[in-house]
């Protein structure tokens, strides 16, 4: 063993003497927060992270293994991602004067906007229940966070959102169309609504839009304060971790400002344009995944004491008689679903069950329909 190099302690400092610089360097706000929670489903039929449960067809398959195989990763990412930029400009019908920028993820394009509009004092303003890591990103930053209540049937309530727009003076919206984990697709003409009077700038979180069928995006650049965000995790890419915002070029250049030179890697930035040419058969993919919504929606509404919220997404927010002995059952049966009670009083006793294959729905409905 080689003799360490300096004059390090006999003896590692004890908790206590750790715990005691963290209090004194992290910010009471983030001491107070907690980590995003994962859940583990290893075994089981995974049904609480909205993802796509259809896998890729073999001929993609190969496609994505020649790319991977030929990717540099000796070599650090393009870091503008252009061909992925391309490829998706291609998929999305987008002309070059519609600015982009790419992230790990879509969570990563939240944290670059909250970043992008912090300053003492700012306003971070979106309706509740909604998307955690809004008001998660807000307290990263020290923001103000301004959460406004969605109506009793979980709707928009635009009259509200506009008088607190005016009180509050947000530098920063947040608006998840279709919601999550409400499933609540908010009108078109209410969100622009809000994009016209709010002084700072809206972001339009098109995470679910493929199961909605509604889109903001041929709009981006008709209001001077709009970006749309999308991601690929709810088409089939979850684990590809690829986001993006799309906004008038201006916006974007300021936020190429803040975002990690490489943020994006090789491997993802190899494969993304390989799968979007295999755009038709993801497109197939959801559009099965809203076949078995609507059936889902329909069966479940039968349940005894359960109401099934419409939703315009890849997922269902059900409110039962009482949702831990619900999460129990489908849990023992082998299924995940999130269990949402006790995060705003909205949620009280919902289950937000992701729309999984039929077979995997079949199971849900046959855990549910055993007698407790
Ligand atoms: C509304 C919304 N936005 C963004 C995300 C983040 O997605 P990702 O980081 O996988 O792109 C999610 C994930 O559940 C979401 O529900």
């Amino acid at each position: 063993m080689p003799d360490v190099v300096g004059d390090s302690p006999a003896s590692p400092p004890g908790v206590d003497a750790v715990v005691a610089r963290v209090r004194a360097v992290v910010r009471p706000k983030i001491r107070a927060m907690h980590a995003y929670p994962v859940a583990k489903a290893t075994g089981l039929i995974k049904l609480d992270a909205m993802e796509n449960p259809y896998g890729l067809s073999g001929e993609a398959r190969a496609e994505m293994a020649a790319a991977v195989a030929n990717a540099r990763i000796n070599r650090y990412p393009d870091g503008s991602g252009d061909e992925v930029k391309a490829a998706l400009r291609e998929a999305q019908g987008l002309g070059n004067d519609v600015g982009l920028v790419l992230g790990n993820g879509s969570d990563e394009i939240l944290q670059l906007l909250t970043m992008l509009v912090a300053k003492p004092g700012a306003t971070v303003l979106a309706p509740e229940p909604s998307f955690v890591l809004y008001r998660m990103q807000a307290d990263v930053y020290d923001l103000r966070f301004v959460g406004v209540p969605l109506r009793a049937d979980l709707t928009l309530d635009t009259d509200a959102m506009l008088a607190a727009i005016a009180r509050t003076r947000p530098a920063l919206v947040w608006l998840a169309v279709p919601n999550n984990p409400t499933g609540t697709l908010f009108p078109a003409a209410d969100v622009e609504r809000i994009v016209a009077a709010a002084p700072g700038l809206v972001a339009v979180d098109e995470a679910y839009h493929a199961f909605a069928e509604a889109t903001l995006l041929p709009r981006v650049l008709a209001f001077p304060n709009l970006v749309v965000v999308r991601t690929l995790s709810k088409v089939g890419m979850a684990g590809v971790r690829l986001g993006y915002a799309a906004a008038h070029p201006a916006w974007i250049a300021e936020i190429d400002k803040i975002r990690p030179p490489y943020n994006v890697n090789v491997l993802t930035q190899a494969v993304v344009p390989v799968l979007l040419r295999h755009g038709e058969l993801l497109a197939e993919q959801a559009a099965a995944i809203r076949r078995e919504r609507a059936r889902m929606a329909k069966e479940l509404a039968v349940l005894p004491g359960a109401t099934v919220f419409p939703s315009a997404a890849n997922f269902l927010l059900v409110r039962v008689p009482d949702a831990n002995a619900w999460f129990t059952t489908l849990r023992e049966a082998g299924i995940l679903v999130k269990n949402v009670h006790g995060w705003h009083p909205l949620l009280d006793n919902c289950l937000r069950i992701t729309i999984g294959t039929p077979a995997e729905n079949n199971a849900v409905l046959e855990a549910l329909a055993r007698p407790a």
